[in-house]
């Protein structure tokens, strides 16, 4: 493919002293400035909520961070009324001019860096590398759609033919909900957010009540970068409240959407429904879930196998969609792999994320805590607990916990955790290891450790998923380079950070002249 000249932005190395003391440094900044609100913005204006609720730090649950205004949905149909009115304008505007702002908000990310991620640290309890990470996305994201707008802003030849001229171009569809989730609350929102709006559509940001206030910088900063007040607007609040009822609003023309399958597959009918008054048929793209499996072959290399297979499992507490949840071992090497496997389980740290040193800090709130000690019990009655980390007693922490002698229809092999546990099961041969592997409703990661060129193979043809990963961990894409997203029932849409992307924001339009 033609190159976009686009780059991605580097992460940050905290082997360096110097890099070290900065986020350490950033980090004391913000909890000095802690008790920041953050209410609801439409049209720039921010509205004097009649509710206000906190937001914590996962880690060490009684410190405030901040508190933030819950939007209700008056303030939703005042939003969109204002979009309704500014985006035919938006539209207008030059590519050059709404791409380069997204290129501005790249720079002032970039240029916020340290705040951001000490923010996402602290609001979302992710470990250093993945909160810099997850910056790095959000950066990219903004100047990989920069320049993918600019590409296909260009008219494009259908055929050449004597006498006429057939071209067709891209255009925005109208006013769009951008529903993000908490656990990459700056680069998944960003993304949600900045495809439809490069595209001349304008947005409203709805983001994940946890994680409101690294939202709250964010909308901040798209304005900052050129944004204007009419197209973007920033609607904290209640998802079952405000983004039901935006998805089912008539005047919104598409949903952006990252978060579970339960919310997902709601939207996806309610946008199916056509309303009164509404003028077009709504788009839906749609990221959920995944039981992610990773294939360990006879003769797999451990000691690349193990540490890749950990991390996935377990970075960030296994809070991602792309998180690995079952580990399927084939026989020749079953035993072998999980003494090893449980063996480095001990070497996790798990604690307060602010320690640059943790990789597994809390899950994101007591709910959430909850469900993953349900699906902990449910393991128990199932298979073999074979390690269970011991985890702070104080903040919603879970310690990192293996499974074995799981069979691929039991509960654990099934249902999603979003949590540190993992499920291991044995497997005869290849062949049952792939049936097992896409024995589940979703599509989204997998992947296999194997030396030998014919397996490799065969999981490149045979996974089921949008992301198929061969000896290397399986979580982690980056923008461009791995283009993310899945099928079946971990979603509908094409993939984030990829060609193509875009296009789920605009419509298509033939133009024929006769010359
Ligand atoms: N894009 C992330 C990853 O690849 C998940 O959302 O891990």
């Amino acid at each position: 493919p033609a190159a976009t000249g686009f780059v991605n932005a580097p992460n940050r190395d905290f082997s360096q002293t110097a890099e070290r003391e900065r986020l350490a440094q950033a980090i004391e900044d913000v909890r000095a400035k802690l008790g920041q609100e953050r209410p609801p913005i439409v049209g720039g204006r921010a509205i004097a909520p009649r509710e206000w609720l906190e937001s914590r730090n996962p880690a060490d649950p009684a410190q405030v961070l901040g508190r933030w205004g819950v939007a209700t949905i008056a303030d939703a149909d005042q939003a969109v009324a204002a979009a309704q009115k500014a985006w035919p304008q938006w539209r207008r505007t030059p590519v050059a001019e709404r791409a380069g702002m997204l290129d501005r908000a790249a720079d002032l990310m970039e240029a916020r860096r340290s705040e951001l991620t000490a923010l996402i640290i602290l609001e979302a309890g992710k470990p250093w590398p993945e909160a810099d990470a997850d910056v790095s996305e959000a950066v990219d994201f903004c100047r990989f759609y920069a320049a993918e707008m600019r590409r296909i802003d260009a008219p494009v030849l259908t055929q050449r033919v004597a006498g006429e001229r057939n071209t067709t171009t891209w255009t925005a569809r109208g006013v769009g909900v951008a529903i993000a989730p908490w656990n990459f609350p700056l680069a998944i929102l960003t993304g949600l957010t900045v495809a439809p709006l490069v595209g001349g559509n304008a947005v409203i940001m709805k983001p994940a009540e946890q994680t409101t206030l690294i939202a709250g910088v964010c909308y901040d900063i798209l304005r900052e970068a050129g944004v204007p007040a009419e197209v973007l607007h920033f609607l904290p609040g209640r998802g079952e409240e405000i983004g039901a009822h935006l998805v089912a609003h008539p005047q919104i023309s598409f949903v952006a959407f990252t978060g579970s399958r339960a919310v997902g597959t709601a939207i996806w009918e309610a946008a199916g429904r056509t309303l009164p008054g509404q003028t077009q048929l709504k788009k839906v793209v749609c990221e959920m879930g995944g039981k992610n499996a990773l294939i360990i072959d006879d003769d797999a290399d451990l000691d690349e196998a193990i540490p890749g297979a950990l991390y996935s499992a377990f970075g960030f507490s296994g809070q991602k969609c792309s998180a690995l949840s079952r580990l399927i071992v084939l026989d020749g090497i079953y035993d072998t792999f999980v003494e090893r496997f449980v063996a480095a389980c001990g070497s996790l740290q798990i604690g307060d994320p602010t320690d640059p040193g943790t990789l597994v800090g809390p899950v994101i709130d007591e709910e959430a805590q909850r469900k993953i000690r349900g699906c902990i019990d449910t393991g128990r009655g199932e298979a073999r607990l074979a390690y269970q980390g011991t985890a702070p007693a104080h903040g919603w922490f879970i310690g990192p916990t293996v499974f074995t002698e799981v069979r691929p229809d039991h509960r654990i092999a099934q249902d999603e955790v979003f949590g540190p546990v993992v499920a291991i099961l044995r497997a005869r041969d290849l062949d049952e290891a792939i049936a097992w592997a896409n024995g589940t409703d979703y599509a989204l990661t997998a992947g296999l450790f194997s030396r030998r060129p014919s397996a490799l193979r065969r999981a490149a043809a045979e996974l089921e998923a949008g992301n198929i990963y061969l000896n290397r961990a399986i979580t982690g894409a980056i923008v461009e380079r791995q283009p993310f997203g899945g099928y079946r029932m971990s979603g509908g849409g094409t993939k984030a950070g990829g060609r193509g992307y875009l296009e789920n924001f605009l419509v298509p339009r033939l133009v024929s002249e006769n010359v």
